[in-house]
């Protein structure tokens, strides 16, 4: 157990040699190569987990994984971006309605004479050749433009940034400087998506027509996105609302196992997971779980769970995936401020409620919010319908994770946004586990979940 002996012997035989000067007990000691490149080459854990999230940043936030050659080369969204005056098709978007879209525009990457003619209100916000220049700037967040010798848009790729990071609207609402991980609850996805002249191949794959298909995408609204449509096929709930879930923020998942709402698996699974089959980048992917027919008809017909069959050179993703892993680990959950977001008082009050008579720290486990180990619930144990919980493979809902609630009150809580506010998400636990809470102590509550 003890390092000392072994440091002993270390000291002793510097000592006998005469010559190296290493202190006896630092060798062995593993906290010092923390921060120091070893003899053997090898970089310090420190300074390979800061190149590794660099790395997984720039990934994040530029890398399309060649996804251009689907949602330029196949779907041709590019040509509805340009507008018909600059060699595209219909009006073109202009960046008024990219904005009125959410989508958000990264202040830092534009030159500052730009930057003052925005906040001059000397741009034309409804000329679609502005918004190319704002592609060319690489200052839209989440959308890559690829652009011919003649100035035209080529093609246009997504990133993960475009739906978990938005911004803090610092210079006008919707450009500002980036916020990674924040899920952007204004991004209108299914709009996005539905411009695109050419949406026969996914009402294909979906077995519908393209009015179909653009009723599905119109119905998701701003701030959701349906990643399991394209493995089970279905639009809509029984009741008749779209089967689309909410953008979850993309931070303060260190420590927590199962992802997304309903437990799909790992970081690392669903990134490579989304990588492919939802951006559709350019990887290799397997689960053989998406081969049950039954569950998901499209996926099985498809083949999703083994794709494709390309070689390691052309795998675009596969090698990302470490340093996307780690870039996400990184990110930490923000923290509100007392006074501004949440009344600390009030806070310190539901503080003790939450792991007390209202029984929260039961399953969100400070300080993760979510439980060490196992952090599935049947839907039976929340009081609330199976249908998102059956289109994934283990049929459950995972514990969200609380961090940063603060930043995401747009489109509501759970899932499916089913709870307008906080206050609503606390009045069904009070009905689903009978707690009983007073109006003070469920306010108090909603205040000590903004503090997290
Ligand atoms: C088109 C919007 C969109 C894009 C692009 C996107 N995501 Fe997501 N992401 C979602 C949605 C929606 C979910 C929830 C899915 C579910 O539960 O079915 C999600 C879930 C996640 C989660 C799970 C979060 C949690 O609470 O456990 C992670 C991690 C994640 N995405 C990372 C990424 C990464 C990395 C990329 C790029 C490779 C990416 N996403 C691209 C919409 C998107
Ligand atoms: C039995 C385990 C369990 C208990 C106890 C529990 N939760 Fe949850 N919580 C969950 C699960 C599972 C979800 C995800 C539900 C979904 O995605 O539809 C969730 C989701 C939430 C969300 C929504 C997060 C988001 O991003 O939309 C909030 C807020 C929340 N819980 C707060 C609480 C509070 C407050 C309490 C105590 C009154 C509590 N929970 C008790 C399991 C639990």
């Amino acid at each position: 157990m003890s390092k000392r002996p072994m440091a002993l012997t270390l000291g002793a035989i510097a000592l006998g040699c005469c010559i190296v000067a290493i202190q006896p007990g630092r060798a062995v000691h593993a906290d010092d190569d923390f921060d120091r490149d070893s003899h053997q080459g090898a970089a310090s854990p420190a300074k390979h987990a800061e190149r590794m999230i660099a790395e997984g940043r720039q990934t994040f936030r530029f890398d399309t994984f060649g996804d251009e050659d689907f949602w330029g080369g196949t779907l041709e969204l590019h040509k509805a971006v340009e507008g018909a005056k600059l060699g595209g098709v219909g009006p073109g978007l202009s960046p008024l309605a990219a904005l009125t879209a959410g989508l958000k525009v990264d202040v830092d990457a534009l030159p500052r004479g730009v930057r003052e003619q925005i906040e001059a209100g000397q741009v034309n916000l409804n000329d679609p050749a502005v918004t190319l220049a704002l592609l060319r700037f690489r200052s839209v967040v989440g959308l890559t433009g690829f652009f011919n010798e003649s100035g035209g848009l080529r093609s246009i790729g997504i990133q993960c940034a475009l739906c978990h990071s938005t911004v803090d609207n610092s210079l006008a609402p919707g450009i500002g400087r980036r916020l990674d991980g924040w899920a952007n609850r204004d991004l209108n996805v299914g709009a996005v998506v539905a411009l695109a002249p050419n949406l026969k191949p996914v009402a294909n794959l979906l077995h519908v027509d393209v009015p179909t298909l653009k009723k599905v995408l119109l119905a998701w609204g701003p701030g959701k996105f349906d990643a399991e449509v394209f493995l089970d096929g279905k639009g809509f709930r029984p009741d008749g609302k779209s089967a689309a879930t909410l953008i979850p923020p993309a931070f303060g998942l260190a420590g927590v196992n199962l992802h997304t709402w309903t437990g799909w698996g790992s970081i690392p699974y669903w990134n490579a997971f989304v990588a492919n089959l939802e951006m559709h980048g350019k990887g290799r992917f397997f689960d053989p779980r998406l081969n049950n027919r039954d569950q998901f008809p499209i996926a099985a017909e498809n083949g999703l769970g083994d794709l494709p069959h390309i070689s390691p050179d052309e795998d675009r993703i596969t090698k990302k995936l470490p340093a996307l892993h780690l870039y996400q680990l990184s990110l930490k959950a923000p923290k509100p401020k007392a006074g501004k977001d949440f009344d600390a008082e009030a806070a310190e009050r539901g503080d003790a409620l939450f792991s007390g008579k209202a029984k929260c720290n039961n399953c969100h486990v400070e300080p993760a919010w979510t439980e060490p180990g196992w952090n599935m619930h049947t839907p039976q144990d929340v009081c609330v319908d199976s249908f998102q919980a059956d289109r994934a493979p283990d049929h459950q809902y995972r514990t969200a994770p609380l961090g940063g609630l603060f930043t995401h009150q747009k489109g509501g809580f759970y899932h499916d946004g089913r709870f307008p506010t906080l206050g609503d998400v606390v009045n069904h636990y009070d009905s689903c586990f009978s707690l009983g809470l007073t109006p003070y102590e469920k306010s108090d509550l909603v205040q000590y979940l903004l503090s997290l």
